[in-house]
């Protein structure tokens, strides 16, 4: 069973595709699209376990595709990494006509993506996404980008793909872990769109952990079917719809920076930083007492852990008001109001944070 997803956007319009064993489906999207050379972006596990399938559906469109790998890791994410596939991408001749497949997690595609968004001034790609991560978020709606040392995605641009092919297949070699990883940026959807989502997701957890295939695919193709919707209202994240989906994000970008991206994966972080800003959110009186607990024993339901590392809060505090979402210096957050709504806030109190981060202890 595949199902499509149609996401549709002033900057392009395209099908996601979810399923169980759907890479082929990479031939008909090729043959739509007649590029005259096709580069894969990918890292080298993948390509162990996965290039047979993946190659075969290329060269089943009669093309013979460059191969190009990466470190696995988000410090793969960055400028130097993106100007070496550049590099790489114009020695082996690829032209404007030619399509970029990111085939991986989320740094993948990001990079891939920004790639794709510079190259000869923009040469189009197609997502095909490894992880739960991935699948859920970072491969929908052309957000592409690299990290500078200074904060996660602080370069990047808008390119819609030609499409996304999410095949929860692959997510049986997925460690545990970046599972659980990519379930927080599920339990998001629920957070922000739907309470009864929370409690679905929460209720086939084991039948998550144990890669059922046909659940996954379902997980997944709600969580494209909330983002497509967003992304449909709100491409270029200017209406504030779009916005929602950072929430978590400021708190979690920050405790990546301080980490170097390493030791602490991405939707680990966003798992403290939804607890965290859901308390910012209590504390500002915009939301029931229990809302924090709510989302405290979700993610916990998958072992994400949602106390952050003991860090001085100023520093962490500095680091949120350098992220993105700081607008005329005044922090932007998208705090909730229940679980299942949350509304952007325009001016949250800096001392606020501050007493939020020192209840939870994270004074070192
Ligand atoms: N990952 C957030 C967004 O795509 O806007």
């Amino acid at each position: 069973m595949v199902e499509t997803i149609h996401l549709r956007t002033p900057g392009g319009s395209y099908d996601i595709l979810v399923g169980e064993h759907i890479l082929h489906a990479l031939t008909g999207v090729l043959a739509a699209a007649s590029p005259d050379g096709v580069a894969v972006i990918t890292h080298p596990k993948l390509l162990e376990w996965y290039g047979t399938e993946l190659l075969r559906a290329i060269r089943d469109e009669g093309l013979e595709p460059i191969v190009l790998t990466v470190a696995a890791g988000e410090r793969s994410k960055s400028y130097a990494s993106a100007g070496a596939l550049c590099e790489k991408l114009s020695e082996r001749g690829l032209g404007r006509q030619g399509v970029i497949i990111a085939f991986g997690g989320g740094v993948i595609g990001d990079l891939a993506g920004f790639v794709a968004s510079v190259y000869h001034r923009g040469i189009r790609y197609v997502q095909v996404p490894t992880t739960v991560l991935a699948q859920v978020d970072a491969s929908v709606g052309g957000k592409v980008g690299v990290d500078l040392k200074a904060g996660k995605n602080l370069v990047g641009s808008f390119l819609q793909p030609l499409a996304v092919i999410a095949d929860t297949t692959v997510l049986r070699t997925l460690p545990l872990r970046h599972l659980r990883n990519g379930m927080a940026e599920v339990l998001k959807y629920g957070f922000i769109l739907s309470a009864p989502f929370v409690d679905f997701v929460v209720g086939v957890r084991r039948q998550v952990e144990r890669r059922d295939p046909s659940v996954l695919a379902e997980i997944v193709a709600a969580c494209c079917r909330y983002k497509a919707e967003i992304v449909g209202e709100d491409e270029r994240d200017t209406t504030g719809s779009r916005a929602r989906l950072n929430f978590g994000h400021t708190f979690a970008h920050a405790i990546e920076t301080i980490f170097d991206y390493r030791r602490i994966l991405h939707g680990e972080a966003v798992a403290m930083g939804m607890v965290t800003e859901a308390m910012i959110a209590r504390r500002l009186g915009l939301c029931d007492a229990d809302v924090p607990e709510v989302i405290r024993t979700a993610v916990l339901a998958y072992t994400l852990g949602w106390q952050p590392p003991r860090l001085p809060p100023e520093e962490l505090v500095d680091l949120m008001y350098r992220d993105k979402k700081v607008a005329g210096g005044k922090l932007v957050m998208a705090l909730p109001t229940r679980v299942g709504e949350v509304k952007l806030v325009g001016d949250v109190p800096r001392d606020v944070v501050m007493d939020v981060l020192r209840e939870m202890d994270c004074d070192g």
